[in-house]
């Protein structure tokens, strides 16, 4: 559009809602976290002024390795960089740049109930796991995913299916605070993709993650996702090659719904079906095509790897736009809540 006849590309991106999501640096980026996050958030970025936090006040509420932490963050926003998540059409950044992220948590605490808190699917699977370490942080984890969401006034966030209920959360701690507060934060939403939200494990019992890996790495090399994808999971009753298959219950094609194009879902499905081939055969198909995603985005990734200032500044610019946000909704917050 003719800056004289409309409003400027500025004006107009200035009116695109907001978005924000987050990912934890807690091992290697996995291909669930690809389908159910990283990928909407790809195709999100014309759409919403995106912020996307690597969230390492979240991962130490687990027991994690704080010598390799720095390493860890740093894969994260390589790997992201290299699915999409470029300079200048997004913010990056590493939320404990910005401490304002744990002062709203600590104002939102006062508005959040411990039963509901307690309820919370992933804390009671996580404190399950970590017998020896339930702490308050993973109890109020879900205080500060909701404290990332509204420094930013956040309208969406693009989550896969886990996360629903942190942000149907989020959206009570909003609700509550406008109420008490005055209208002051958008109440956002969940962006859930429609294939893709839960991707199982390769071991086909449970979702796939970071902690009980069960995962195959979004830039790992080929060989090994080879070597894990060869002896995975995949419908029980199948127990011979001339067993026919349900295509409906098999992990196997779940993943061939998110990589391969209709055609081969749909010869995948029939040959499943009538047991015409067989699951290696299956694999090797599902294999050629989640390459032919993976191999530019490893390959991008490897470049980054040699181009720290890129990353470095990446990172830094985006952390100090965040600040700068962050600290226009906290004194605003502040005001609200009778603190100067
Ligand atoms: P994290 O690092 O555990 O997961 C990052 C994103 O990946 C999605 N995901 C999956 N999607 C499909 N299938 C799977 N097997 C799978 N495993 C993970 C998650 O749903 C998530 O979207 N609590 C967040 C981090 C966070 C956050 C936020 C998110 C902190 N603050 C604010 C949104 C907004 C989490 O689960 O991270």
């Amino acid at each position: 559009m003719n800056a004289m006849h409309g409003p400027s590309r500025q004006a107009q991106e200035q009116k695109r809602p907001n978005l924000f999501s987050g990912i934890q640096p807690s091992g290697e980026i996995h291909i669930g976290n690809y389908c159910g996050a990283i990928r909407n958030w790809t195709q999100l970025l014309d759409e919403y002024e995106c912020i996307f936090g690597i969230v390492d006040y979240h991962a130490i509420t687990v027991a994690y390795d704080a010598d390799t932490m720095q390493a860890r963050i740093r894969e994260a926003a390589i790997t992201n960089m290299a699915a999409g998540l470029e300079p200048g059409r997004c913010l990056l950044f590493v939320q404990s740049q910005v401490p304002e992220h744990t002062e709203l948590a600590w104002i939102l605490n006062t508005l959040a109930p411990m039963g509901l808190l307690g309820r919370m699917t992933q804390f009671k699977e996580k404190s399950r796991r970590n017998e020896d370490n339930i702490n308050v942080g993973l109890f109020d984890y879900p205080v500060l995913q909701a404290a990332d969401v509204l420094l930013y006034r956040s309208h969406a966030v693009p989550v896969g299916e886990d996360q629903i209920q942190h942000i149907e959360f989020t959206r009570d701690l909003a609700r509550k605070f406008n109420l008490r507060f005055g209208d002051f934060f958008p109440e956002p939403n969940a962006l859930v993709p429609k294939s893709g939200a839960r991707i199982m494990g390769l071991d086909g019992q449970a979702k796939m993650s970071k902690s009980l890996n069960n995962y195959i790495g979004l830039i790992e090399d080929p060989d090994e996702i080879w070597n894990k994808l060869r002896p995975s999971f995949t419908d029980p009753a199948r127990k011979r090659r001339s067993d026919p298959g349900n295509p409906l219950i098999c992990n196997i094609y779940t993943l061939h719904e998110n990589f391969s194009p209709p055609d081969v879902q749909k010869e995948v499905s029939q040959g499943c079906k009538s047991a015409s081939i067989g699951c290696i055969d299956c694999k090797k198909m599902l294999f050629d095509h989640m390459m032919k995603v993976f191999d530019p985005i490893r390959e991008r990734a490897q470049a980054l790897e040699k181009q720290s200032e890129l990353v470095d500044g990446f990172l830094e610019e985006s952390a100090t736009t965040c600040k700068r946000l962050a600290e226009e909704t906290m004194a605003e917050v502040r005001s609200r809540i009778g603190l100067r």
